[in-house]
């Protein structure tokens, strides 16, 4: 084989992996789109399955969420507008719910908020965060936005 195959080859192989990237990119959303009705639907969906049973089917949390419990943890927060979801960006949302609570804490923190990254696909953690955003009222909505550099 000459050297002019291998090179072609070796290009080949960067401009396919260059595109296959960009393709992931396109398709992946990079926000929680709360105007998209079919991603709030799924994330309805996500969210009554994964999120419910913690941060409860109306979104409230569990009781006296801001005080830790005798083991330490700390119980779900709400995800309404009483809670902190919102004044995080989307990007930090979903790093949160991918990797968990932990990954961000100092060592040894323990948190039942363990990431989602072996049970659900990114674009479902994007769906339940639309889900979650679409159950906030217009005004949260706009600081949000705002807040995140974004129009909606
Ligand atoms: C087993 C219970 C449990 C489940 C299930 C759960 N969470 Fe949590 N979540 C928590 C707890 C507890 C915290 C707070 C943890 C801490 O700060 O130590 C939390 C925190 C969060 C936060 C950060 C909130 C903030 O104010 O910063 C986000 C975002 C979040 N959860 C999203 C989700 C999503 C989305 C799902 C479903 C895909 C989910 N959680 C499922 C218990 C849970």
């Amino acid at each position: 084989m000459s050297l002019r195959y291998i090179l072609f080859a070796v290009l080949l192989t960067a401009v396919t992996a260059i595109i296959l990237w960009k393709f992931g990119e396109i398709d992946a959303p990079s926000f929680a789109d709360a105007d998209d009705p079919g991603l709030v639907e799924r994330g309805g969906q996500v969210y009554a399955e994964h999120c419910a049973s913690c941060h409860g089917a109306d979104l409230k949390g569990q009781p006296d969420w801001e005080k830790r419990r005798p083991d330490g943890r700390l119980p779900a927060p709400p995800h309404d507008e009483s809670g902190h979801t919102w004044h995080h960006p989307d990007e930090q949302n979903f790093k949160v719910t991918k990797l968990g609570v932990a990954a961000f804490a100092p060592a040894g923190y323990q948190s039942d908020m363990m990431g989602f990254k072996d049970i659900l696909t990114d674009a479902e953690i994007w769906a339940s965060l639309a889900y979650i955003k679409s159950r906030w009222p217009e005004a949260i909505r706009r600081r949000h936005a705002a807040m995140s550099g974004r129009s909606q």
